[in-house]
C-alpha cells in the first residue's frame, strides 16, 4: 500500500513573496486525493514541495516517518524514490524517443536488463495509449500525447506516491476521462496515494477521493470529496461551476467593487459564463471491470465514518447516502449516526450541531 503524506503548518515564499501559508492536511494511505485551486494560487509549488525540490520555510512534510525538510540529503534521496511525478510540463528529454523518456528511470535506478526494461515500458506505454508511438520524439507528438509519455514514465518504478500536475491540460474532454480512468486503474491495480492536482471540474468531481482547494493564500479546504462537493462557500461555488461571479477574478483576486459591478450586469440579464446549476455529487469512478478492486474505497469508509461527525451537515447526509444507499439519509435520525460496521453496535457517534461541528481542516 501506498504511505501517507502529512503536512503540518507549511509556509512558502519567494522572497518577500508569500504563496501559501499554514497549510496542514494528510493524504490518506493509497487514497486518490485532488488538489484544486485557481491559476497561480501555488499547486505547482505544493507539489513540488512534497518532493523536496522547492524548500518551505516553516512546517513538516512527513513521509513513511520522515521529516523532508529536516532530514540528511541521502535520506531525501530514498525518500524520492517513492514518488512518481508528471509535472506540469511532461518535462521529457526533448532529444529522446519516448521509449528511451519512459525507460529513463529505470536505467538510472535499477539495474535491470534491457528486456525486462521492454516489458515494464511497453507496459505503461500501453496503459496511457501510446503504443506504437515509442520512436517518435517528444517534438512531433501533440501535447496532451506528451502528457501521457509524462504519467508512462511517472509509473516505471511503480510509485507508493504519484503526483500529477493537471494530467488533463491539453487533452480533450474526452481523453481527460479516459486519463482519469486510468489514474483509477493505477489506484486499483498498485495502491498508491496519489495526489491530482487539477483545474479540471469534471476530473474533480468524479476521481478524487478527497479533495482540497487553495486560494488567498490558504489551503480553504481539505477532506472526504463530498465536503467540496456540498460546499457553500462561495469561491467553491464558483469554481465549481466556473462562472465569473464570486471571489475569483482574472488575476485571481477581485475588490468587493468588480464584485458587486459583476453582479449588476447579471442582475442585468448578462450570461455569467460557466456551467449553472451544477450541484450535489455525481458518482465516484470506478475502476475499470477486470481490474482489482480499489483497497482504497473500503478503508476511506471506515476512515470517514470515524469523522463522519466532525463534517458539515451536507457532507454528512451525502457521506451516509453514499455509505448505505438511496434514502438511507433520512432513514438515520441526525442527532444518531450508528457505527454499523462495529462490532459493538451501541456505540454511537456523537450528534453534530449544524452551527458548532468541528473543523479540523475547515473554513479560515
Ligand atoms: N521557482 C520560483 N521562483 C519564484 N517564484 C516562483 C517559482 N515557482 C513559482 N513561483 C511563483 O509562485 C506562484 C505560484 O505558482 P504555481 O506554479 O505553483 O501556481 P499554480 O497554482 O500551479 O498555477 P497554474 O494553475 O497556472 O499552474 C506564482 O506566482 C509563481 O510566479
Ligand atoms: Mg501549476
Amino acid at each position: 500500500m501506498g504511505v501517507e503524506v502529512s503536512v503540518e503548518g507549511l509556509t512558502k515564499s519567494f522572497g518577500s513573496q508569500r504563496i501559501w501559508q499554514d497549510v496542514s492536511l494528510t493524504l490518506p494511505a493509497g487514497e486518490v486525493s485532488a488538489l484544486l485551486g485557481p491559476s497561480g494560487t501555488g499547486k505547482s509549488v505544493f507539489l513540488k514541495s512534497l518532493i523536496g525540490l522547492l524548500r518551505p520555510e516553516q512546517g513538516s512534510i512527513i513521509i513513511d516517518g520522515t521529516d523532508i525538510l529536516q532530514c540528511s540529503s541521502k535520506d531525501l534521496y530514498e525518500i524520492r524514490k517513492l514518488f512518481g511525478v508528471l509535472f506540469q510540463d511532461g518535462a521529457l528529454f526533448g532529444s529522446m524517443n519516448l521509449y528511451d523518456n519512459v525507460a529513463f528511470p529505470l536505467r538510472e535506478h535499477t539495474k535491470k536488463s534491457e528486456s525486462d526494461i521492454r516489458k515494464i515500458v511497453m507496459s505503461k506505454l500501453e496503459l496511457v495509449g501510446l503504443l506504437g508511438a515509442e520512436d517518435k520524439l517528444p517534438g512531433e507528438i501533440s501535447g496532451g500525447m506528451r502528457k501521457r509519455a509524462g504519467l508512462a514514465r511517472a509509473l516505471v518504478l511503480d510509485p507508493e506516491i504519484i503526483l500529477v500536475d493537471e494530467p488533463d491540460s491539453g487533452l480533450d474532454p474526452v481523453r481527460t476521462t479516459y486519463i482519469s480512468q486510468t489514474l483509477i486503474d493505477i489506484n486499483a491495480e498498485i495502491d498508491a496515494t496519489i495526489l491530482i492536482v487539477s483545474h479540471n471540474i469534471n476530473l474533480a468531481r468524479t476521481v478524487p477521493d478527497n479533495i482540497g482547494m487553495l486560494f488567498r493564500r490558504q489551503l480553504v479546504m481539505f477532506g472526504p470529496r463530498e465536503v467540496l462537493l456540498t460546499s457553500d462557500e462561495p469561491v467553491v461555488k464558483q469554481f465549481l461551476n466556473g462562472t465569473m461571479i464570486g471571489p475569483i477574478g482574472m488575476s485571481e483576486e477581485k475588490d468587493e467593487a468588480q464584485m458587486a459591478h459583476e453582479q449588476a450586469l447579471v442582475d442585468a440579464g448578462h450570461h455569467a459564463g460557466g456551467v449553472e446549476d451544477v450541484e450535489g455529487i455525481v458518482p465516484q469512478m470506478q475502476a475499470t471491470p477486470g481490474m482489482p478492486v480499489r483497497q482504497a474505497v473500503g478503508r476511506r469508509q471506515d476512515r470517514v465514518r470515524q469523522i463522519l461527525h466532525t463534517l458539515p451537515p451536507a457532507a454528512q447526509a451525502a457521506i451516509v447516502e453514499s455509505l448505505e444507499g438511496e434514502g438511507a439519509a433520512s432513514a438515520y435520525p441526525e442527532h444518531e449516526y450508528r457505527h454499523d460496521n462495529r462490532d459493538d453496535d451501541t456505540q454511537v457517534i456523537p450528534a453534530y450541531s449544524p452551527e458548532g461541528y468541528d473543523q479540523p481542516h475547515g473554513l479560515k
